[in-house]
């Protein structure tokens, strides 16, 4: 794969983790210098379409510095395999549901997120019907996949 330029990170409903993977690595990637990216989210259901991210999600990135509370939630859709050169699922199940709408010989631009970002097969766990601390576990962990991700892009 050539080093991608438009990324879209995709979750179950564009609320939780992909918002905060944008907006983390779009942060991320400011201050790496990486210009020209195009930075984006969605989510594999469209239970969220129109909505600003999960209050939580937005408290806790505003925690570290980062407003997320302008993204607004969309469904992933068949033109974003065209629009995105790299797509990364939050987990599994959603790599699965992304992958098997991919069209031929696209498959290979979707996947895991953990796994890209930092060697590790692991979901990251949907935080939606948890509290505070899973929100932060997230937040965690999609720091740390951002700065992996943008030294690979550097
Ligand atoms: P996300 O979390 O996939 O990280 O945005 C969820 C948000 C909403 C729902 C499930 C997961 N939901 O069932 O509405």
């Amino acid at each position: 794969m050539t080093t991608p330029r438009s990324i879209l990170f995709v979750c179950l409903g564009n609320i939780c983790r992909s918002p905060l993977a944008e907006g983390v690595f779009r942060t991320v990637a400011a201050e790496r210098g990486l210009d020209g990216l195009r930075i984006d989210s969605a989510g594999t259901g469209d239970w969220h379409e129109g909505e600003r991210p999960d209050p939580r999600a937005i408290a806790i990135a505003a925690h570290h510095g980062i407003d997320i509370s302008r993204q607004r939630a969309r469904k992933q859709n068949r033109a974003d395999f065209d629009a995105f050169d790299l797509i990364l699922a939050m987990d599994r199940s959603n790599l699965d549901i992304v992958r098997a709408q991919a069209p031929a010989g696209r498959e290979d631009r979707v996947r895991l997120y953990l796994d890209h970002t930092l060697g590790r097969m692991a979901d990251v766990p949907d935080p939606y019907f948890g509290g505070p601390d899973e929100f932060a576990s997230v937040y965690r962990m999609v720091h740390e996949a951002s700065l992996a991700l943008a030294a690979k892009l550097a």
